[in-house]
This record gives C-alpha cells, sequence and structure tokens, in this order.
C-alpha cells in the first residue's frame, strides 16, 4: 500500500516501536497522530517531532476511546490505524498458580487484545470510507510459541492473531477494501524487553520491516527470529518451546 499521504494513527507512540514507527512512517510521507497515558512522554515525543499530533488517551478506557474518535473526525479522520500500544508484566508480577496472576491477565487482556478490537470497532467504518485503508495489529513472536513466565501476555498475543486473521477474511468476505495487517516482531530492544538475557533487534530493524511488508501488502509481517520461530512451531514444536523458554528459570515461576 502507499504510505504517502496518509493519516496514520499510533496507539503507545511516545516510546519504544512506537516512537521508532512515528520517525519512519514521516519519513514516508505519511501524517501521524499518536496516543499514551503518560503526558510527559507524549510532550517529549511532540518535541522530537514537532509535526506529529499527540492525545493522551488510554486504549482500556471505553470513554478515552470515544473521545479519540470524536477527535480524529475533527481533524480529518485516519486511513492506517496502528494498533501498538502493549504491555507486559515483569518478571515479579508473573507466575500462573497464583491468585495475583488474575489482575495480571485482566490487565494484559485489557489492553493487548480488548482495546485492539475496542478501536478497529470504533474507526471501522471511518477506514471503510477511505480510498485506501489498513488495520495494523500487533501480535509477537510469543503468539506462536508461549514463553513460559508471560503466560496471559503470551494468550493476548495470540488472540491478536487468531482476531486478526478473523478480521481480515470477514472483511474480505464482505468485498471491503480494508486492508489487515499482522506484525509480530521477535525480541526488540525497548523498555518492554529490559533485563531479558537474549537476542534482539532495534527499533529501527523491525519498523523498516514493517514499513517493507505493508508496501508490499504483505498481511502477514513477521520479523527475523519470528518466522523462524513460525516454522520450527509447525514441524518441530518441541525445538520451537525449547528455544522461546530456553533462559525461564522455574524458580521464578
Ligand atoms: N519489545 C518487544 O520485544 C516486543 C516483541 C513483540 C511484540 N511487542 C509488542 O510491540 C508493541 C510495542 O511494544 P514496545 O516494545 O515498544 O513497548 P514499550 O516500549 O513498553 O512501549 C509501549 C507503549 O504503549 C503505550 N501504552 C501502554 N499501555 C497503553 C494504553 N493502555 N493506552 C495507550 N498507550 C499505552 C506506552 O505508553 P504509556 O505507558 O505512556 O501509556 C508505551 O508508549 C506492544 O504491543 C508489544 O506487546 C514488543
Amino acid at each position: 500500500m502507499e504510505l504517502k499521504g496518509k493519516t496514520i494513527l499510533i496507539t503507545g507512540g511516545a516510546s519504544g516501536i512506537g516512537l521508532e514507527a512515528v520517525k519512519q512512517f514521516l519519513e514516508n510521507g505519511s501524517k501521524v497522530i499518536i496516543t499514551g497515558r503518560n503526558q510527559a512522554k507524549l510532550d517529549a515525543a511532540k518535541k522530537l517531532h514537532p509535526s506529529i499530533i499527540t492525545i493522551n488517551s488510554d486504549v482500556a478506557n471505553a470513554e478515552d476511546a470515544e473521545s479519540l474518535f470524536k477527535e480524529i473526525q475533527t481533524l480529518g479522520g485516519i486511513d492506517i490505524l496502528y494498533n501498538n500500544a502493549g504491555v507486559l508484566s515483569k518478571p515479579q508480577n508473573l507466575g500462573i498458580t497464583n491468585e495475583a496472576h488474575f489482575e495480571t491477565a485482566e490487565y494484559e487482556m485489557s489492553i493487548n487484545y480488548l482495546g485492539v478490537i475496542r478501536l478497529n470497532n470504533l474507526f471501522m467504518d471511518m477506514l471503510k470510507s477511505r480510498k485506501e485503508s489498513a488495520i495494523i495489529n500487533t501480535a509477537s513472536i510469543l503468539s506462536y510459541v508461549p514463553l513460559n513466565l508471560a503466560p496471559t501476555y503470551s494468550a493476548s498475543k495470540v488472540a491478536v492473531r487468531f482476531y486478526t486473521d478473523s478480521l481480515r477474511n470477514h472483511l474480505q468476505i464482505l468485498k471491503s477494501h480494508v486492508k489487515v495487517f499482522e506484525l509480530s516482531p521477535p525480541l526488540v530492544s525497548t523498555a518492554m524487553a529490559d533485563g531479558v538475557n537474549a537476542k534482539t533487534i532495534t527499533p529501527e530493524e523491525l519498523v523498516k520491516g514493517l514499513i517493507a511488508g505493508l508496501k508490499k501488502d504483505n498481511y502477514k509481517i513477521r520479523i527475523g527470529d519470528t518466522m523462524a520461530i513460525y516454522f520450527l512451531s509447525r514441524f518441530l514444536p518441541k525445538i520451537a518451546w525449547n528455544l522461546i523458554n530456553r533462559n525461564s528459570n522455574a524458580k521464578q515461576l
């Protein structure tokens, strides 16, 4: 798809992969709107890229999402909705057999999965009305093989991936031209990956891959190790599981 002249909304665009996406979409001639929950981070992103519009909005909050939609309507709408906002609870809050785990699960699902559906539903008619439009949903390498230390984060990402496949299929049956992309990053060197002792790629490499995939209309954008894990998970699932979980320490569970 063409990116030049398009307006893109990037949720969680004030740091990490989202902030790098701001830079590269601007370089490709797009107009950029970002959201996040932290005003100081939004202000810093605006200082770095003065042409962007920043809106304080939480994807897990229905009222925030509705006011976001109205504000974007008055700004002239968007052509691309990039659902990037996501959270991964830190290992001290993980584990699967304790009661606290329910809260972790609820928090991760409300942002990583339900937040995506909420915004896609709100913006669907707007996207359908544009000449060429797209939704990008962020899954993960962990949507192919779960990380033992991040059970509901992994579950939230496989939910995003299956939902993304269904949404694409439904829209094709309805003969809608809205393109639906899955982005499945490997481990990327952002705050989310802090303290993880494993091979990472940079946000710059990841977003380059995303943009190349969008331009080629490659609907399943699996970057770096995600592609290897995808194939291994189909044909040699035990090896794939061991590779993802080799640094997991049973004492942390
Ligand atoms: N880094 C990795 O290794 C990796 C691998 C696979 C997939 N991913 C996915 O890639 C996406 C970006 O991750 P990242 O590595 O860039 O993480 P990050 O550096 O922690 O950035 C996440 C961004 O999302 C925002 N955010 C979180 N919750 C939000 C909410 N409820 N509403 C609005 N914004 C929210 C955060 O800002 P505020 O806290 O200020 O709101 C932050 O700017 C996520 O979906 C993540 O799951 C990351």
